[in-house]
């Protein structure tokens, strides 16, 4: 195993971002293009979600080509080489295959040795969650450097019968490289991940879900005809639970930093629906301009919104070292999370 931080496992006190990278495929589909399809307009889904346009993946093109296209940008980033990897985590519910993960894929196409790789099923909090348990990996002393990456490719899960879903996704990948952090001298702020948390509730797991098609229920023809291995989603439910967990979790966060709504820079939400994300900027009490906000431009890509909307910000310059981030997300499960982090 190569390490490029020189710093002692005992002063290792939490684990920091060292680099950010994104991948949206090329091909744009506008409201306008869907609207030719689906029983739908752009007037409706903009005042409705805020969503302007999606990517959608290329024939052929694979989650994992998507989560490897991000993570080498992440790596390039930190000034990094696949070899001081030592785990890559990968946030998806649309692996390239039921077996084996997604992670593995990106394991062998970025040319890693053989680090633990695996995959993380929590839909759109998949990043968040695997943050997580990076950092409690790195915090241990045991693992040095991970690659956490958020991927989804939705496009080819969507029921283009139901218009209320299938307009709100998009495809793409999001990726950080997260590594030691030491304790702080001379009184300078900690930096890294300050807090973060998961949380879980399956009683709600039936209101965003893939309804067949699994071990439960294997794919049978009638499945496929009634579309049961799509997405399916009872949208209201989703919205008033992603209002509410996502504000209460971000509170949580924000108390186990220690830091007061005063001391954030930037909030990086899910991406989902501006409606979601205004309504928790006003609950939090945290102006909407200091929210990172790109879902005009990609929709909902589920795990892969935080990492992409987070490298955007990093790479124009808004997000600066130093600064406080603020990141949250809610998806099926339903799984929501938060952290708190100094760049
Ligand atoms: N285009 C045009 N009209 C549409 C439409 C579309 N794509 N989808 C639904 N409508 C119509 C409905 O048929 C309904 O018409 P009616 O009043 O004549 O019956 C009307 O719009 C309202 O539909 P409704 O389902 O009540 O819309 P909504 O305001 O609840 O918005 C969502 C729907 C999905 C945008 C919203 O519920 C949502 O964002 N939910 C959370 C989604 C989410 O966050 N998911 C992921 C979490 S990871």
């Amino acid at each position: 195993m190569t390490t490029h931080v020189s710093d002692s496992p005992a002063n290792v006190v939490a684990s920091r971002i060292l680099g950010t990278g994104h991948y949206a495929p090329a091909q744009v589909v506008t409201n306008d293009d869907l609207a030719k399809k689906v029983d739908t307009s752009d007037e409706w889904i903009t005042t409705r979600t805020g969503i302007k346009q999606r990517h959608f993946a290329a024939e052929g093109e694979a989650s994992s080509d998507m989560a490897a296209a991000a993570g080498r940008a992440a790596l390039a980033m930190a000034g990094l080489n696949v070899a001081d990897l030592d785990m890559i985590i990968v946030g998806t519910v649309t692996p390239d295959h039921p077996i084996p993960g997604c992670a593995v894929h990106v394991q062998r196409k970025l040319g890693a040795d053989d680090i633990p790789a695996f995959d993380i099923a929590a839909a759109c909090a998949g990043f968040i969650y695997g943050m997580s348990i990076a950092d409690q990996f790195i915090r241990g002393g045991s693992i040095r450097c991970i690659l956490v990456i958020g991927v989804e490719l939705l496009s080819r899960k969507m029921n283009w019968d139901d218009r209320t879903t299938c307009v709100l996704f998009g495809d793409g990948a999001g990726a950080v490289v997260l590594g030691p952090a030491t304790r702080p001298v001379d009184g300078a702020p900690p930096v890294g991940i300050l807090s973060s948390l998961i949380h879980t509730d399956g009683s709600l797991a039936g209101a965003l879900n893939i309804p067949a098609c699994g071990s439960a229920e294997p794919p049978v023809l009638e499945h496929l005809e009634n579309k049961q291995d799509k997405v399916h989603m009872v949208g209201k439910d989703v919205f008033r639970t992603a209002v509410r967990n996502l504000t209460s979790c971000s509170a949580q966060a924000l108390k186990a930093s220690t830091l007061m709504s005063s001391d954030l820079d930037w909030v990086v939400a899910h991406q989902a629906n501006m409606r979601i994300i205004s309504q928790v900027s006003s609950r939090l009490g945290f102006p909407l301009e200091k929210f990172v906000i790109n879902i005009d431009n990609y929709g909902n890509t589920s795990s892969a919104s935080i990492p992409i909307a987070l490298d955007e910000a990093v790479r124009d310059g808004r997000i600066q070292p130093g600064q406080t981030v603020l990141m949250c997300a809610l998806g099926a499960g339903i799984s929501w999370g938060a952290a708190v982090v100094r760049m």
